[in-house]
C-alpha cells in the first residue's frame, strides 16, 4: 500500500438520547441475541441532557479495532461489541471522496479498522441507562462511516444486540420495541409510535438518588427472573399485550390521566417481578419508596394524576408531568422533602433550569421556606442529602450527525481521541 493511501482518516460523529421505558422491558427469550419475552413502550430524552456523543474513525493506518469510554480505552472484545461491529461491516456500502483521494470498495471494509471515542454527557454509573444511548450511537454512527443504507428499524436491531433497550434510541418521541416472533431476532426492532413534538408539554423530572449500595446487573437480574419467577409469566403474557394497546391509545390522545396509571402500574409490576425473582432483587430504596408515596398521596388528594413515576432497574426515580406549571408544584414538593445539602441550588438542578424559575425558586432561601406538602400526613421530616441532584429534561429527538468537526471526538491527524 502506498504511503499517502495509508494517511487518510475518514471519521463520523454522532450523537444519541437515552429513553425511560413506561413499559418495561425486563426477560429475554434468547440471551444471546437478546430477545425481549414481551414488547415494551419507552419516551426518548432530550439528548442534550442525556445523551451519547461517539465518534468513529477508520484508516488503513490503524492495526486493530479499539474503543475510548469517556477517555478510557476499553476493551472490545465482549459479544455485544462484536456483534454490532459484525452486522455493520457486513452491510457497509462502497464509498469514495475523490477530494481526500479515498477510495473504499464494499469488499474493503472487512479489512479496515476503527477508533472509536464514546462519551455520555452525564455519569456513566448513576443507573439512567447509559449503554441504551452508547449502543444506539456507535451503531448509528458505525453505519453513517461506513456508508450503511439500511433503515432505522433494521439499524435498531442491531442496536439491540448491543444492550436490548438500545434500540428503542434509535428513534425520538414514543417508541415501542416490538418483541418480534422469529427465532434468528430479525423481527426483533424497534417502531415509532409518535415523535417529540406530538406530545411537547410533558415534563420529565428525575431524581438521582444516592445509592452506596452495589446493584444487581440487569443482565444477571433478568436472567434470574426468568428461571425463578413465576409471576413473570403472567406479566409477559396476559397484563403486558394489554397494556401495550392501553397504552399506545393513550399515547395517540395525550390522555395523560391514562398515560400516568399504566406507566406507575407498570413501573411497580416490573419491581414485584423482581420481588418475585429468588433470590429477591431489590432495585428501590427508602429514597425511591418515599418518593412513590409523595406523588401517590398527591395524586389521590386531587383524584386524578397530577404525575407519573417510574423506576429501572436502580433506585433513581423517573417522574412525568403534564405541563411546566405541574412540573414547577412537583419540583416544589420535591425541594421540600429533599433539599440541597450545600447552598447551591443550581448545581442541583440541571437540564432545563428554568423550570426553578417557574417553581418561585431563586435561593436556598426560597427552598427553606417552601410550605409542607398539604396531603402528606408526616411533613415534618427531611430528608437532605438523600437525593444527589435532579435533572429537568423533555421529550427528545433521536440520533443525529454532528455536524461540527470541531466536536469530533477523535483527532483527524493522528486518528487518536482528542487529548490523549
Ligand atoms: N456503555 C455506557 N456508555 C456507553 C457508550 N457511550 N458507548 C458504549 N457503551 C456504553
Amino acid at each position: 500500500m502506498a504511503a499517502s493511501e495509508r494517511q487518510w482518516v475518514l471519521m463520523a460523529t454522532g450523537r444519541s438520547p437515552t429513553n425511560i421505558a413506561v413499559i418495561k422491558y425486563w426477560g429475554k427469550r434468547d440471551e444471546a441475541l437478546i430477545l425481549p419475552v414481551n414488547d415494551s413502550i419507552s419516551v426518548t430524552l432530550d439528548p442534550d441532557h442525556l445523551s451519547a456523543t461517539t465518534t468513529v474513525a477508520v484508516s488503513p493506518s490503524f492495526p486493530s479495532d479499539r474503543m475510548w469510554l469517556n477517555g478510557k480505552e476499553i476493551s472490545l472484545s465482549g459479544g455485544r461489541f462484536q456483534s454490532c461491529l459484525r452486522e455493520i461491516r457486513k452491510r457497509a456500502c462502497e464509498f469514495e471522496d475523490e477530494k481526500k483521494g479515498i477510495k473504499i470498495k464494499k469488499e474493503d471494509w472487512e479489512n479496515l479498522h476503527v477508533h472509536i471515542a464514546s462519551y455520555n454527557n452525564f455519569p456513566t454509573a448513576a443507573g439512567l441507562a447509559s449503554s441504551a444511548a452508547g449502543f444506539a450511537c456507535l451503531v448509528f454512527t458505525l453505519g453513517k462511516v461506513m456508508n450503511v443504507k439500511e433503515d432505522y428499524g433494521e439499524l435498531s436491531s442491531i442496536a439491540r444486540q448491543g444492550s436490548g433497550s438500545a434500540c428503542r434510541s434509535l428513534y425520538g418521541g414514543f417508541v415501542k420495541w416490538c418483541m418480534g416472533k422469529k427465532d434468528d431476532g430479525s423481527d426483533s426492532l424497534a417502531v415509532q409510535l409518535a415523535d417529540e413534538t406530538h406530545w411537547n408539554d410533558l415534563v420529565i423530572i428525575i431524581a438521582v438518588v444516592s445509592s452506596k449500595q452495589k446493584e444487581t446487573s440487569s443482565t444477571s437480574g433478568m436472567r434470574d427472573t426468568v428461571e425463578t419467577s413465576p409471576l413473570l409469566q403472567y406479566r409477559a403474557q396476559t397484563v403486558v399485550p394489554s397494556r401495550v394497546l392501553k397504552m399506545e391509545e393513550a399515547i395517540k390522545n395525550r390522555d395523560f390521566d391514562s398515560f400516568a396509571k399504566l406507566t406507575c402500574a407498570d413501573s411497580n409490576q416490573f419491581h414485584a417481578v423482581c420481588l418475585d425473582t429468588s433470590p429477591p432483587i431489590f432495585y428501590m430504596n427508602d429514597t425511591s419508596h418515599r418518593i412513590i408515596s409523595l406523588v401517590e398521596k398527591w395524586n389521590h388528594s386531587q383524584g386524578t394524576p397530577q404525575v407519573a413515576y417510574t423506576f429501572d432497574a436502580g433506585p433513581n426515580a423517573v417522574l412525568i408531568a403534564p405541563n411546566r406549571k405541574t412540573a414547577a408544584l412537583l419540583l416544589q414538593k420535591l425541594l421540600y422533602y429533599f433539599p440541597p445539602q450545600d447552598k447551591n441550588l443550581s448545581s442541583y438542578l440541571v437540564g432545563d433550569k428554568s423550570i426553578l424559575g417557574d417553581a418561585g425558586l431563586h435561593s436556598i432561601e426560597d427552598v427553606d421556606a417552601l410550605p409542607a406538602p398539604p396531603e402528606m400526613k408526616i411533613p415534618k421530616q427531611k430528608f437532605k442529602g438523600d437525593v444527589s441532584y435532579f435533572i429537568c429534561s423533555r421529550l427528545g429527538s433521536g440520533p443525529k450527525v454532528v455536524a461540527d468537526e470541531n466536536q469530533a471526538l477523535i483527532d483527524s491527524v493522528t486518528g487518536l481521541p482528542k487529548g490523549v
